[in-house]
């Protein structure tokens, strides 16, 4: 099945916090196709980011689709909300779900965003097999959800590959994306790359970003 466009999402959680708007739009000009923006509650995962708040303050600041990957328990509740202060694409994680899934992705389209559903590298793709026509893009996580900078697990590649084989929309990968992985995951099939510490820890981060493109369109998949 062929690859979609391939897309570049920096990752905010890489950016200075005292800089937040400073950053968004030095990424937006530097090439980004999507803001990545990674929402954790200290329950879903051991670590606590931002909200609500930050995306709505971020959003006058770019025009780019703004990618909010929820990393928090029963995200239903706050679907509506994040809709409201500007998400365009919100990503749930199946885990964090159970058995709502479906009616939550149902709701992430009601609210007019794009419905993502994301997998831990652990997690097999039958939790998600049957919800994937209510989905416009899957994230598989290559690292356990928490935490920026750590390294790519590539055990995640056969799970990449299996999915593009019945999946035609958006494969997001996140997670030690660098101008090494990049090319395996897309090799494998996946077309969004999430970066953090592969963007914003870099000097020219228009050159990052061009850098990890060109590795990802000439990974050659068919
Ligand atoms: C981790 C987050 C990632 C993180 C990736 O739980 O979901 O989006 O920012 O950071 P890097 O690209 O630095 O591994
Ligand atoms: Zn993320």
């Amino acid at each position: 099945m062929a690859r979609p466009k391939i897309k570049i999402a920096p990752s905010i959680l890489a950016a200075d916090f005292s800089n937040l708007e400073r950053d968004v739009k030095r990424a937006d000009r530097a090439g980004a196709d999507t803001i990545h923006v990674d929402v954790m509650d200290g329950m879903f995962v051991p670590n606590l980011t931002i909200g609500m708040p930050v995306v709505a303050a971020l959003r006058p600041h770019t025009r780019k689709p703004l990618d909010v990957h929820l990393m928090i328990e029963r995200p239903i509740r706050y679907v509506q909300r994040f809709r409201e202060a500007g998400a365009d694409i919100i990503t749930v994680h199946a885990e964090a779900c159970g058995p709502a899934l479906g009616k939550t992705l149902k709701e992430i389209r009601r609210s007019g965003a794009k419905a993502g559903v994301s997998l831990k590298p652990k997690s097999p793709l039958r939790l998600i097999q049957k919800h994937l026509k209510a989905a416009d893009m899957v994230l598989l996580m290559t690292v356990e959800p928490g935490f920026g900078g750590q390294k790519f697990h590539a055990e995640v590649l056969p799970k990449i590959r299996d999915l593009r084989r019945v999946f035609r929309q958006d494969i997001e990968v996140d997670g030690g994306i660098n101008t090494e992985t990049v090319s395996l995951a897309a090799a494998a099939g996946a077309n969004v790359f999430v970066a953090g510490v592969s963007v914003f820890g870099q000097r020219n981060i228009g050159r990052a970003i061009a850098d990890l493109r060109s590795k990802a369109e000439h990974a050659g998949y068919h």
